[in-house]
């Protein structure tokens, strides 16, 4: 007989999206689910639920979700023939900016879930099997998220922690400040209470998301440097790092933290767009290039194996072939350890996709080969040039091979090594031997206390 207490057990999939942001909330989801019934399914196929927790950052990001909503129609449809239920849902930027769109255009879908009202599945679900009622939520502030969603359930020994969403920049080409809000901190308290409970669960290393991690303020008015001394006091807490960060708010402690913590980790994710002052107006970045290279500056003072990350875009409108080369240069100077680079994509309601001087397909597509011929050759160099050193390596769990493990060097690169016995959460020294542009090979050296 059925236990009445147990709810039965039901299977949601959901499909990721765009930024970790994306990831952490999706885990979320999962552990809002988890107390209805809801088990993970492996594939959309057989779920009673579909997710799709989606990104709007780029067009083609955003025509991704109803291409998908497509083939889930299809299993819907064949589902509805079994006489079983499944319920689509659409959550993330694309349900926050096109709701109302999306529920004209796709009839399959049930309902709409915005990036700040996850805590109101349960009750959008219930009211979706019912047929009644509104299908849309889009709150607007991040606040009651945070509050309402239940204790996290990590799956493993690294963890992102959410303790800043939104955006007050306004940078001209990007839809975040739409999509996501404004700026919002978690109170340090709640931030260190998920941090603890992470730890008690097994995690080792967390990494604190924010769309602009380092505007955090605490309500003591403490920056996102004093949040990360506090948190690096949890004993068992073996590693930090946070992303993305914004030039503007790169202050002086949380450089010379990096030199003064070792659990904060050598690694830096600053996006910086442009190498050319003028074209970094036009996108509102607020700073220069000159400011980027300082701030790169104090970083490798205080802590000079610091690893550099950063995100470009080419094709602004009104880049020049001048401008496409001073952000060569700036590249060149900095040497990334990696990054990521796009063409500039126009994005409905920004102002930069009405500035004139919108630069060609053919054009942006050049650019960001020869920039990322230029990026890849850096990844390629800064990962070769670890081979021959030991390293303290996280353990994080199996490899791609039998017999083999997966971890994580400080610079966050991934490194296979052979080892049985290394157990996810050890931190163990690996001597490397070889290089590619993704990942290392390591081979055991001394076991290390952590
Ligand atoms: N077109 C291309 N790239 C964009 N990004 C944000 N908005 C756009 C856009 N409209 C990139 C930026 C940002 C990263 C997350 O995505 O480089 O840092
Ligand atoms: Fe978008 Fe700029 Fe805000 Fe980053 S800082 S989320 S690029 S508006």
């Amino acid at each position: 007989m059925d236990d009445p207490a147990k709810p039965a057990l039901k299977r949601v999939f959901i499909e990721t999206y765009g930024c970790q942001m994306n990831v952490y909330d999706s885990e979320r989801m999962r552990d809002v689910l988890a107390p209805l019934g809801y088990a993970v399914a492996p594939k959309p196929d057989d779920a009673d639920l579909v997710i799709l927790n989606t990104c709007h950052i780029r067009e083609k990001a955003t025509e991704k979700v109803y291409s998908e909503i497509g083939r889930l129609r299809v299993h819907k449809e064949r589902r509805a023939g079994e006489g079983k239920t499944t319920t689509i849902a659409i959550a993330g930027c694309v349900a926050q900016a096109e709701g109302e769109e999306i529920l004209r255009r796709a009839p399959a879908v049930d309902l709409v879930v915005g990036p700040q009202a996850y805590h109101r599945l349960p009750e959008l679900i219930a009211r979706a099997a019912r047929k009644t009622g509104d299908r849309l939520a889009a709150d607007f502030t991040a606040q009651g998220k945070f509050d309402a969603l239940p204790a996290r359930a990590p799956d493993g020994v690294t963890a992102f922690l959410s303790v800043q969403e939104g955006c007050d920049k306004f940078c001209t080409f990007c839809v975040v400040p739409y999509t996501r809000g404004a700026e919002f901190s978690r109170p340090a308290a709640d931030v260190l209470a998920e941090a603890q409970a992470l730890v008690d669960r097994g995690v080792r290393e967390i990494t604190l998301l924010g769309q602009n991690v380092n505007a955090y303020h605490s309500e003591g008015g403490d920056g996102l440097a004093g949040l990360l001394e506090r948190l690096a006091r949890i004993p068992e807490l073996a590693r930090l790092r946070y992303m993305t960060s914004h030039p503007l708010e790169v202050t002086q402690d949380l450089i010379s933290l990096h030199g003064a913590e070792p659990k904060l980790m050598p690694f830096l994710h600053l996006p910086v767009q442009s190498g050319s002052d003028r074209i970094l107006k036009a996108m509102n970045r607020k700073h220069d290039v000159v400011h980027y290279h300082d701030i790169v500056a104090r970083l490798r003072r205080a802590r000079p194996d610091i690893a550099l990350s950063t995100d470009f875009i080419v094709g602004f409108p009104g880049e020049s072939d001048q401008d496409f080369e001073a952000t060569m240069e700036l590249a060149r100077e900095v040497g990334f350890a990696s990054a990521f680079s796009f063409k500039y994509s126009p994005r409905p309601g920004t102002p930069a996709a009405l500035m004139h001087g919108q630069v060609g397909d053919s054009v942006k597509s050049e650019r960001l080969a020869r920039l990322q011929e230029l990026l890849g050759g850096q990844q390629r160099a800064f990962n070769a040039g670890k081979i021959g050193l030991s390293l303290p390596v996280l353990v994080t769990g199996k490899g791609r091979v039998a017999g083999q493990k997966h971890g994580r060097t400080p610079y966050l690169q991934s490194v296979h090594f052979a080892d049985e016995t290394a157990r996810d959460g050890d931190i163990v020294s690996l001597r490397i031997k070889a290089a590619s542009q993704n990942s290392l090979t390591g081979e055991r050296a001394a076991q290390e206390a952590a």
